[in-house]
């Protein structure tokens, strides 16, 4: 076999003169009669190579019958490209190798889509035949990156002295909200592990055990609807720290993102990250996790809505709602049209019952402001004037607002105000916007249930000052919990945990888990706390969605060599799928076959 010398992406003007072998893939290949080009693609890039038939007749015939995508290695000088014939656009642009030797290593089909146009092609198909898909420069480019995040991750712990330990797949489920995947046990009939949702629970134990600073790049397994940012199969980079506080987590774990932004991008991330409270978060954007690449804060407009004659408004604010909005600078460019229909119908499906506007324009007597849209004449001019000074509109923007419960209201802005910012264009992909919310609310009201749900999850501890709250007050207790946003992408998420037992059990009370079911699902981890359990705190980030943000894909499955699709499925090895008899009668399983049947055909 003809051993590659050099890689094809890689050969530049200084490999002049030199012999060389290289292996890669047929990308195109032109047949001039005389003179046969081909692209030949490694992991590196393109190189073109050139069969003379004058020079090396062989070589030339062999080139002569190759296709895309089969397998090729080469033996060729390195020259210089003729006058004219250079290509700017490659790397390997101002060479070629004129090959004296070819061989082919294999043939291939013809691929079901072109590596070049792939871009294009149907995503399913894309995933089935993954293998080629990965081929694509801007793919393996990705994976590039998502290797040098991990490594420096691992060099950035180790440095700290950190520690890589790995805790099991095959668990206990903890509870972090989501819906676990189980594994049944043959050993154990009727029993199932639970693959984690993250490794919780064991980090840390790992505290408890004296391992005092720990991380792990790490697997997590949820059993909810995939979406544009969430694979059911994702990677943590897992940490955990004893003897430390908040500020000491955020500290040594901001200064991980600073280097990885750093050394991928060569972006500078101004250290210490900026914090926002979950408050002013909610108050200002609508979300827990604010997109500060741009301002059109929302304001709250109750008050004026209250007094104005619009009655959308009036009874939304009298039946205990709010009303809120935005202001798009530049915004008049959107039609009555575009509001009515596009922009109501989106805010629509997060709930809201419809999209009230004005579109700020200079006064027709020449001096000052005045709004513009047929719910203006609801409005005196004094009331007017307060909307303008709220938003400090000028003449050409356009403010939208809700009225409707406070939730409705924040949900429904939010996307809306992310939607406006990059439609106008106030936000470039290439820049970077991180903030760190904190003073999240410990605990969230679930009225369908009548009880407390945990913000983040049951093992976050509360801030100490408002410990007595436990008792008298426990919506408004403030916990020690943290989120990393970046871009509006909630990267990362961790708290200082509770490390006293007793407070433990109050918040699982609180929680409505009775000291019985405590006992049967995290028995042994409360004890664990009971033999000397350091304070401590941690955190974890999704490592796909850091590499999303750094490779500027909005699709999780491209960060992912292998991942499954919105349904959950690998087209690749067509998992999940059926099994045999005798696998289940070990576990002692019975499929109800005609439902699954039932559920194929429907
Ligand atoms: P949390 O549930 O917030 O915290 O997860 C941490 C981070 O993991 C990422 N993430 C996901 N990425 C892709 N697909 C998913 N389905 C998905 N779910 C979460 C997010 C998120 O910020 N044990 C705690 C951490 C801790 O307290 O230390 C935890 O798992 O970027
Ligand atoms: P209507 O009175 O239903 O014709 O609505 C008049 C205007 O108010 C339309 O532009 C609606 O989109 C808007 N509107 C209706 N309900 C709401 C609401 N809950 N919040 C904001 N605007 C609304």
């Amino acid at each position: 076999m003809l051993k590659r010398t050099e890689s094809c992406g890689r050969l530049r003007t200084e490999h002049i003169g030199q012999t060389v072998v290289v292996n890669g893939w047929v990308n195109s290949y032109r047949d001039h009669g005389n003179l046969v080009f081909i692209d030949l693609r490694d992991r590196e890039g393109l190189v073109q190579l050139v069969f003379d038939p004058e020079m090396h007749p062989d070589a030339h015939k062999l080139a002569r019958t190759v296709r895309c995508e089969w397998v090729l290695g080469a033996r060729g000088t390195v020259r210089p490209r003729g006058d004219g014939l250079e290509n700017p656009r490659l790397p390997t642009g101002k060479i070629e190798v004129i090959v004296q030797e070819l061989e082919v290593l294999n043939q291939a089909k013809t691929p079901p889509f072109e590596i070049d146009t792939a871009a294009q092609v149907n995503e399913e198909l894309r995933l089935q035949y993954r293998y080629i898909d990965l081929r694509r420069p801007s793919m393996l480019s990705r994976l590039a990156v998502r290797h040098r995040v991990t490594k420096l991750t691992r060099d950035y712990f180790d440095a700290l002295g950190f520690w890589e330990i790995e805790t099991p797949m095959l668990g206990k489920s903890t509870p972090e909200g989501a819906r676990d995947y189980l594994v049944p046990s043959r050993l154990y009939k009727g029993c199932f592990y639970a693959l984690p949702q993250s490794p919780q629970l064991f980090k840390q134990i790992l505290m408890v055990a004296n391992t005092d600073r720990y991380f792990q790049i790490v697997r997590c397994f949820r059993d909810e609807d995939p979406r544009a940012d969430r694979q059911a199969e994702f990677t943590q980079i897992d940490v955990e720290m004893s003897f430390v506080q908040a500020e000491d987590v955020m500290r040594t774990n901001e200064g991980l993102i600073a280097r990885i932004f750093k050394e991928i991008l060569g972006v500078e991330v101004s250290l210490p990250i900026r914090q926002m409270t979950y408050q002013q978060a909610m108050d200002d954007y609508g979300i827990d996790r604010p997109d500060l690449r741009f301002e059109m804060k929302l304001k709250d407009l109750s008050d004026i809505a209250a007094a104005c004659q619009f009655q959308v408004f009036t009874s939304a604010v009298s039946r205990g709602g709010v009303v809120k909005g935005l202001c798009a600078p530049g915004g008049e460019r959107y039609s009555r049209s575009d509001i009515e229909k596009t922009l109501t119908q989106f805010v629509g499906d997060f709930g809201a019952k419809g999209l009230a506007w004005f579109k700020v324009a200079s006064k027709e007597s020449g001096s000052g402001l005045e709004l513009k849209s047929s719910i203006a004449k609801f409005f005196t001019d004094a009331q007017q004037q307060e909307i303008i000074r709220r938003f400090g509109a000028s003449a050409g923007d356009l403010i939208l607002m809700v009225a409707d419960s406070a939730d409705v209201v924040n949900k429904s802005l939010a996307p809306l105000r992310v939607r406006l910012g990059k439609e106008l264009g106030l936000c470039r992909p290439d820049q970077f916007e991180f903030v760190w919310v904190v003073d999240f609310p410990l605990f969230e009201w679930n009225a369908d249930e009548k009880r407390y749900d945990s913000l983040h999850h049951p093992f976050t501890s509360p801030a100490p000052e408002d410990l007595p709250k436990l008792e008298s007050d426990p919506a408004h207790i403030r916990s020690q919990a943290y989120d990393l946003v970046v871009n509006g992408s909630e990267i990362g998420g961790g708290s200082v945990r509770i490390h006293d037992p007793k407070v433990q059990a109050k918040v699982f009370d609180l929680l409505n888990i009775s000291h019985k079911q405590a006992q049967e699902r995290f028995g042994f981890f409360l004890k664990a706390l009971e033999y000397g359990a350091p304070p401590h705190g941690g955190i974890a980030f999704g490592l796909d969605r850091l590499v999303m943000l750094l490779t500027q894909t909005d699709n999780i499955r491209d960060v992912i060599a292998f991942p499954k699709t919105q349904r959950g499925q690998c087209l690749l090895t067509d998992a999940p799928s059926d099994v045999d008899q005798k696998q289940l009668d070990e576990l002692n399983l019975r499929v109800q076959k005609h439902l699954r049947q039932l559920e194929q055909e429907s």
